[in-house]
């Protein structure tokens, strides 16, 4: 008995002692991103998007000489992926419709800069509001994700801007690229995922002059504002995500142990985002294929995005569908038909242009990984 005793405790202390949430991760301030040998340019310099006359007249003539569409089946909506029948017109619109001219005016409507983090380009929005008499400073960090860009942003700038005209502040915001996306410069090295990003724009922000500051993100910028969250308490005065995770072995019990009575863990108007998890797990095997492709094999993929607009812009908008709405997936059109073509375009142009669908995918498998589940920041 003493000794069943005995061997319950060392196996309750060991495991305690792999479950110290106290204990630091392995990451670093100042841990060096860029190419070996590269002078850090920590100057905060002017940025404009500027696309060249070659590089338009380059994707114009991909887009025109792509090959016939095999058919999507019939009445398959995107049951199988973009549909061929309806995505032809999307197609058609950026060759013909859309204006290279006035969405490179209206992207650099913004104030631009880029600034050397820790030997990567960071571009960003930084929009600095004069400061009435007996008004305050708010500086905010907004992070995107992915398949977005700082494009996300746009229309959100001028609510926000509207929203706070009678406030007792004023909001100065800094929206950045993240490494990879955009332009922003990506690494050549591996492990640049969201928890090492955190520390990029926790670096961008002290750089900007600020020590205190609200953070809003959405997809992968919602894991990098958790992980600021985390690991710099002391600075994080607030912030707002739209996409809540909890990645821990515990949060995946209680969803498990929870499917006997949902309405133990949450409001009954929402069990059904939920439960029952066979819905649930159906829908994320059902539509996160991509997700497993970036994670494992992200350079084989990105060989024929950076090929060919085509592939890219099939690739990006599938994701738009699937992430945005789960009827989209009977709907022959995929739900696109909902954005205003330059909404979805000005946002692949990010990618297009600066070449970086290859290296937007590596967020994935940089941060998925079993390197970075040992870390155990996540706890
Ligand atoms: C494209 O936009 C530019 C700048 O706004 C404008 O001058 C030009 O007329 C537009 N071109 C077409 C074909 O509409």
């Amino acid at each position: 008995m003493m000794h069943s005793w005995l061997v319950l405790g060392l196996v309750v202390a060991a495991a305690a002692a792999g479950y110290d949430y106290r204990s630091q991760p392995d990451l670093y301030y100042d841990t060096w991103w860029g190419p070996e040998g590269k002078e850090e340019d920590t100057t905060i310099r002017p940025f404009r998007i500027e696309w060249d006359k070659k590089d338009i007249d380059d994707l114009v003539y991909r887009l025109k000489n792509r090959r016939e569409f095999v058919p999507s089946l019939d009445d398959s909506a995107y049951r199988y992926g973009v549909n061929t029948h309806t995505f032809g017109f999307w197609l058609d619109y950026w060759a013909n419709d859309y204006n290279f001219t006035a969405r490179e005016q209206y992207l650099n409507q913004y104030p631009q800069f880029k600034t050397d983090i820790q030997g990567l380009g960071i571009h960003f929005i930084w929009i600095k509001p004069e400061v009435p008499e007996g008004k305050i400073n708010i500086p905010v960090l907004m992070l995107h994700g992915f398949p977005g860009s700082v494009r996300e942003f746009y229309d959100a700038i001028k609510e926000i801007q509207k929203a706070t005209e009678n406030k007792n502040f004023v909001l100065e915001l800094i929206i950045p690229s993240l490494p990879g996306f955009g332009y922003s410069d990506y690494s050549n090295k591996e492990g640049l995922g969201a928890a090492e990003m955190a520390f990029i724009y926790k670096n961008l922000m002290n750089r900007l002059g600020h020590e205190k500051y609200f953070m809003q993100g959405g997809d992968w910028g919602s894991l990098i504002t958790a992980n600021m969250a985390t690991f710099f308490p002391d600075e994080i005065i607030g912030y707002h995500n739209n996409m809540g995770v909890a990645l821990t072995d515990a949060a995946f019990s209680m969803m498990s142990i929870a499917s006997l009575n949902p309405s133990s863990i949450m409001s009954c108007d929402v069990v059904n985002r939920l439960y029952p998890l066979k819905n649930t797990f159906e829908q994320l095997t059902r539509d996160s294929g991509y997700f497993h492709v970036h994670a494992t094999k992200p350079d084989t993929l990105g060989i024929s995005v950076s090929d060919s607009p085509t592939a890219l812009m099939a690739w990006l908008f599938q994701q738009v569908s699937i992430c945005t709405r789960k009827a989209n997936y009977d709907d022959p059109e995929g739900g696109l038909h909902r954005y205003r073509p330059e909404q979805l375009l000005d946002n692949l142009m990010f990618y297009w242009m600066p070449n970086k669908g290859p290296t937007s995918f590596r967020i994935y498998s940089n941060t998925f990984n079993l390197r970075n589940y040992h870390l155990g920041y996540l706890k």
